[in-house]
């Protein structure tokens, strides 16, 4: 389905996302599968198992008759549920959670389409860090995952990424909301307090506020102890939440990827942390290989992992 993309020259930010978890699926089971371990595939935020590519605008004014023109879909490519399907040597389970319903119904065609890996499949229509948190509670001693965590906005909790750390056994691909975050950090520092209640969840801490909007320092007879002043841009924010995966997973990718509209503008950022500590380096070296290049230079799954060393 990729070419589809490439017959487009799409450079979508979404498909970029996915080539690069795509190839770390692919280095993970073939280096688990020697080990004594199950491994897992867990998806937060599965969605329908494609998502849609849009056709290219047609020029203005090109077109008599534009309410019949190009139809909007021009391809359904693989979403992240289909991709961990499709990879070899496969996973022995697959967890789906999502939230809706109706595309819960979708996820179930999975079963069909992929006959082998009917029995591994399971579709949790639930709250992803509801889910997550009690899922991260049982026993990891003999068990590995790689967690997906793809969502629209800021819909991960702090919680949910401690209990996954906690594991010490989750690897964690997860989409951080860097612009919607900017966007709730207003310049005069006057945040809601719904919305600083929300990047606290988030966070995990309250002290973002005073790394993104430190107090200005006064002269010596004209203090100024109340005024603060927005420091914050997409890098600080991006750092700042990097440093505190680092606080409780073994390992994080020093070199988040920064997802951008057509634009050029940063939607996400793609950061990776590793659990278990006993297996950090070759996972931050291969995550921050992936991170490192452009999506066309990354070899094929069945490439040789050698490529990523
Ligand atoms: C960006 S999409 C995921 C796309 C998917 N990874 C793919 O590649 O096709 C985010 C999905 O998360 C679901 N969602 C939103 N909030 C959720 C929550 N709290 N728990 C679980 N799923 C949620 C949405 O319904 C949506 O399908």
């Amino acid at each position: 389905m990729i070419s589809s993309l490439q017959q487009f020259g799409d450079k979508s930010w979404t498909q970029d996302k996915l080539v690069r978890v795509r190839k770390y699926l692919g280095a993970y089971t073939q280096i688990l599968r020697d080990r004594p371990f199950q491994f897992d595939y867990i998806d937060g935020f599965a969605g329908t198992g494609y998502h849609e590519l849009k056709a290219p605008e047609a020029d203005e004014g090109a077109s008599l008759y534009p309410a019949e023109d190009v139809p909007d879909v021009a391809a359904f490519l693989d979403g992240s549920a289909r991709i961990a399907l499709d990879i070899w040597p496969p996973f022995h389970k697959y967890i789906f959670i999502e939230k809706s319903p109706q595309k819960a119904v979708e996820l179930e065609k999975l079963k069909s389409e992929f006959p082998s890996k009917r029995d591994r499949i399971s579709i949790e229509t639930e709250d992803a860090n509801t889910y997550l948190q009690q899922l991260c509670g049982g026993s990891w001693q003999s068990r590995r995952a790689v967690l997906f965590l793809d969502p629209f906005g800021l819909q991960v909790t702090w919680d949910t990424l401690k209990a996954v750390a906690d594991t010490k056994a989750i690897d964690t691909w997860i989409l951080f909301p860097v612009s919607a975050v900017n966007r709730l950090l207003k310049r005069d520092g006057n945040i809601p307090a719904g919305w600083r209640r929300r990047l606290d969840i988030m966070f995990g801490e309250p002290e973002w506020y005073d790394v993104f909007f430190p107090k200005i320092s006064g002269g010596l007879f004209d203090p100024a102890p109340d005024e603060r002043e927005k420091v914050a841009d997409m890098d600080l924010i991006g750092e700042y939440f990097n440093r505190r995966l680092a606080t409780i997973f073994a390992g994080v990718a020093r070199n988040p990827y920064t997802l951008r509209n057509t634009r050029g503008s940063p939607l996400f950022l793609l950061c990776f942390a590793v659990g278990n500590p006993n297996a950090t380096d070759a996972a931050i070296r291969i995550a921050q290989d992936i991170l490192m290049r452009d999506a066309e230079e990354l070899p094929s799954q069945t490439g040789s992992l050698d490529n990523l060393r």
